[in-house]
């Protein structure tokens, strides 16, 4: 199980300490614990919940972490992580003006978190804002998401920083096997990549493979 000072289980349930206190990002619940506040985190809303409630092990996102975050969407995981990284921060990119609306509002009440309106297979209309991370958390769905991964890596993660990826495989090809799809993925991620773990999220979500690994 997982170790970190901002995640806590609450009677089985998952929550981190909310950095607003107050605010319920998507309709989760806020628990009070003494004079803290906390907001559980929803496996079938947040791949990386679902990953955590499957028993993952490898969890390299510290409370300074720097992280890139490809993928926002409205910001659901993404507002977690800004629980958990309250000396850090998220770079979050999203291609979508519909959910980056959202993003950007939640952004604004919360200033470890950077909106950016970009396309993520383009790293280098944002490498003037973004920083070298610790970690890069991507979840965009895409058949290119591998190449999206080692583009970005080029340009912003340290050596030896890490990777935290959930491969979707009905985004790549719908025709061929989940396993199938998971395996060449995870072999163009190899070259790169060492792979540290890696966690099927059923049943939170259907054949997606939650990936994390260290850049060589
Ligand atoms: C599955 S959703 C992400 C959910 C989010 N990670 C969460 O857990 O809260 C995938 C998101 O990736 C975005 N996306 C897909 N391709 C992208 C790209 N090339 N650049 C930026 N965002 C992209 C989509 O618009 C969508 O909002």
């Amino acid at each position: 199980m997982i170790k970190n000072e901002n995640i806590k289980w609450i009677e089985g349930k998952l929550a981190t300490r909310n950095l607003v206190k107050g605010q319920s990002v998507y309709g989760e619940k806020l628990v009070k614990i003494g004079d803290e506040e906390y907001r559980i985190w929803n496996p079938y809303r947040s791949k990386l919940a679902g990953a955590i409630y499957k028993g993952l092990k490898t969890f390299p996102i510290k409370i300074d972490s720097k992280i890139l975050y490809l993928g926002a969407a409205s910001g659901t995981t993404a507002s977690h992580l800004s629980d958990i990284v309250r000396k850090g921060i998220i770079y979050c990119v999203e291609f979508s003006p519909r959910v980056f609306r959202d993003l950007l509002q939640l952004c604004q009440t919360r200033k470890n978190m950077i909106p950016l309106l970009r396309d993520a297979t383009k790293p280098e209309t944002y490498a003037n804002i973004v920083e070298i991370c610790d970690v890069i958390y991507e979840d965009v769905a895409q058949p290119n998401q591998i190449e999206i991964l080692i583009a970005n890596a080029e340009h912003f993660l340290k050596k030896n920083g890490y990777v935290m990826i959930a491969i979707k495989a009905r985004s790549i090809d719908v025709t061929k096997k989940p396993e199938e799809i998971f395996k060449e993925e995870l072999r163009k991620m190899s070259e790169y990549f060492e792979i540290l773990e890696k966690i099927y999220l059923e049943p939170y979500d259907k054949d997606h493979l939650f990936v994390v690994a260290r850049y060589k």
